[in-house]
């Protein structure tokens, strides 16, 4: 199984967005968990799928109290699960901080499943607690959407210290969010992309109406506009996603 944590310290930048559609593109060819880490549970709604009631919520899974596979619901496509957040995620970083080993939770939650994903998306808030340090700690990739400004390019080099402090050996795939190239400073943005250590990947998602559309469609913007721009982008870069992390297709579900 391989893990993608879709994660940046700053808010509003494309993460869940990018969560979807990742998780979509995946699961063309594998099987796919989505796992929204955010109470907000956006990811579950543009998905249309709501959170089941678990006793005890994510408290009990940190615990052990409670199967991983209880909590998850399929979606309408094929291979692609999600496993919503609900209110009980607004306590997570305090549960994960009385838990012992704190930062590898998710991992062990994970282990569980195992044999059922071939990839697992999460979906992870803003910030730089802990449960940013147990998505980073259980990643394979850390997709970081930057939205072309000077800020949002210190944004990326804090996620790649706030890795490279972890003992997570998870390769950092940047790509540009929601460029509007009416604005110079997107258009400076995508031409002076940083290279070395930091490097930003030629991945380019527009600003669009399109994906605005999201909210009203609920579904991935492949399965109502597949030939904009924008989609192709998020083939895109699951493609190079794909390429770090290798993902391998054990038997497909249906
Ligand atoms: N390429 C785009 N073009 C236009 N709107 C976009 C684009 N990408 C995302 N959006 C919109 O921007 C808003 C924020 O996107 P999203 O929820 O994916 O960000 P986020 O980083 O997950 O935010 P948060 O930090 O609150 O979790 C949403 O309303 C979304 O529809
Ligand atoms: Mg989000």
């Amino acid at each position: 199984m391989k893990v993608v944590a879709v994660y940046s310290t700053k808010g509003g930048v494309g993460k869940t967005t990018a969560a979807v559609n990742l998780a979509w593109e995946a699961s063309k060819e594998f099987r796919v968990l989505l796992w929204d880490l955010d109470p907000q549970g956006a990811a579950g709604f543009l998905l249309q799928v709501k959170p089941k009631k678990v006793k005890g919520g994510v408290g009990a899974l940190v615990a052990g109290q409670s199967r991983v596979s209880r909590a998850i619901r399929s979606s309408e496509y094929d291979n692609l699960d999600v496993l919503p957040a609900d209110a009980s995620y607004r306590d997570l970083d305090l549960v994960f901080d009385h838990a012992k080993k704190s930062e590898q939770r998710i991992s062990k939650i994970l282990e569980q499943i195992d044999r059922e994903y071939d990839v697992v998306i999460l979906d992870c808030p803003p910030g730089a607690a802990l449960v940013a340090e147990n998505a980073v700690f259980s990643a394979h990739a850390v997709v970081v959407p930057l939205v072309p400004s000077p800020l949002s390019m210190r944004s990326l080099d804090q996620v790649t210290e706030f890795v490279s402090a972890s003992v997570s050996k998870a390769r950092v795939v940047a790509f540009l969010s929601m460029v509007d190239r009416r604005k110079t400073v997107h258009r400076d943005a995508v031409k002076n992309l940083p290279g070395g250590q930091t490097s930003v990947s030629h991945v380019l998602v527009p600003a669009t109406v399109q994906i605005e559309r999201m909210g009203t469609e609920r579904s991935p913007i492949g399965s109502y506009a597949p030939t904009t721009e924008a989609a192709r982008a998020y083939g895109e870069l699951w493609t190079l996603v794909a390429k770090v992390v290798k993902p391998r297709a054990r038997k497909r579900k249906h």
